[in-house]
């Protein structure tokens, strides 16, 4: 009997999605961006999920920081927008409350209304932080213990680092796209390969047999391979990025002419190209409905050669993009089901397998067939005294 999967209606559940905002999203490492998205003092990122809000930002000593989004009088939401640049303070709308660029409180309009007031008892919650190969993560939660990402990725650190992933400037916006699916659907379409004969023509005609994966000890996972030679695809873009795309002399000769996919639990994939990498990282925004956000970086690289096989990468991915959305919502459809359940797994879905087994550890609900009561999980929160 092979492998069970999850069952299906944990990928529709309000209680259940509150689960996961507790137990995983808000414990786990989150990458919020890349270093050089913010270059200068006072440069920021926002990073929201389910309910948090970060802000990202670089104070005037060029530090790296990351506080929770939120007055500490009243709990406006200071900053909007996905980013952008604030001078030397933060200053609250609502009451004009201002915050340090290193989250102390400054200024207070009327400081003697408030009775007893130390300003140092009321700068911006902290957020813990880890910068690795020049990416930003944050983690929610102060309780959070587990890993660093470095120890998460330390099988892969070394094929990692030749790419001189801190170097790299966007070559691109972040685009966020909304899927008609929940976020667990579309990490395990992500971190599968099994579907790429059938569902991928372009990738099953550049990899051909040659694609391998793995799962490492804490949560990572790795994919990819070498990419075959022009002759094998009758594709324009194909054939075209196949025969321009240069040599890159700090790679390794297997990385030379590979694509290579690197996942980290719960909703992480790095795709690392000779010519370029991404981030795509899958966030939920209520149950059975997510976005996909990425961007895309890159060295400063002025040949020719190489601008056309980084737009001719992006060309042929978007076509993966697509196919991809079409399955996970497909999926999703399906996983409303009535006549579904449970489902089996491959050994060619091991990384699926990983991915379900940390759902199961970090929620022990999720292996229940059916939603506590049978009634969609609402028992599942705490009723309100
Ligand atoms: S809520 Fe921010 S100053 Fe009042
Ligand atoms: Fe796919």
């Amino acid at each position: 009997m092979p492998p069970v999967t999850l069952p299906g209606w944990i990928y529709h559940d309000a209680a259940f999605q509150a689960l996961e905002r507790d137990a995983i999203f808000r414990r786990t490492w989150q990458l919020a961006g890349h270093q050089s998205e913010i270059p200068n003092g006072g440069d920021y990122l926002r990073f929201d999920l389910l309910g948090e809000s970060a802000i990202v930002l670089r104070d005037a000593a060029g530090e790296i920081r990351a506080f929770h989004n939120v007055c500490r009088h009243r709990a406006f939401q200071l900053l909007d927008g996905p980013g952008g640049h604030c001078d030397r303070l933060i200053r609250c709308r609502y009451h004009g409350f201002a915050y340090g660029l290193d989250g102390s409180l400054q200024n207070v309009p009327g400081e003697a209304s408030f009775d007893g007031l130390d300003k140092a008892d009321h700068g911006l919650r902290p957020i813990a932080i880890e910068i690795f190969m020049g990416l930003i993560f944050i983690r929610f939660s102060a309780e959070a213990s587990g890993p660093s990402i470095a120890e998460q990725f330390a099988p892969y650190a070394e094929a990692l680092a030749r790419y001189r992933i801190a170097e790299m400037m966007p070559l691109g916006p972040a685009t966020t796209t909304p899927i008609n699916a929940d976020w667990k659907v579309a990490v395990e379409n992500n971190i599968e390969g099994y579907h790429i004969p059938p569902a991928h023509p372009g990738l099953q005609r550049l990899f051909g047999p040659h694609y391998r994966f793995e799962t490492a000890p804490l949560g990572a996972s790795h994919a990819g391979g070498p990419l075959r030679d022009a002759s094998a695809t009758s594709s324009w873009s194909e054939r075209h990025y196949l025969n321009l795309l240069p040599t890159v002399d700090h790679l390794a000769p297997e990385q030379q002419r590979g694509w290579f996919y690197y996942a980290m639990f719960p909703n992480l994939a790095f795709d690392i190209y000779p010519d370029q990498i991404d981030y795509f990282q899958i966030l939920p925004v209520a149950p059975g409905r997510a976005v996909s956000r990425t961007r895309a970086f890159a060295l400063a690289d002025d040949r020719r050669a190489m601008r056309a096989a980084r737009y001719l990468n992006q060309r042929i991915n978007r076509d993966v993009g697509r196919e991809d959305v079409m399955l996970v919502e497909g999926v999703q459809a399906g996983l409303a089901s009535s006549g579904y359940g449970r489902g089996i797994l491959s050994g060619k879905e091991s990384r699926v397998q990983q991915f379900q087994d940390m759902i199961r550890a970090a929620i022990p609900l999720a292996d229940s067939p059916a939603p506590p009561l049978g009634g969609g999980g609402q028992d599942l929160e705490p009723t309100p005294l």
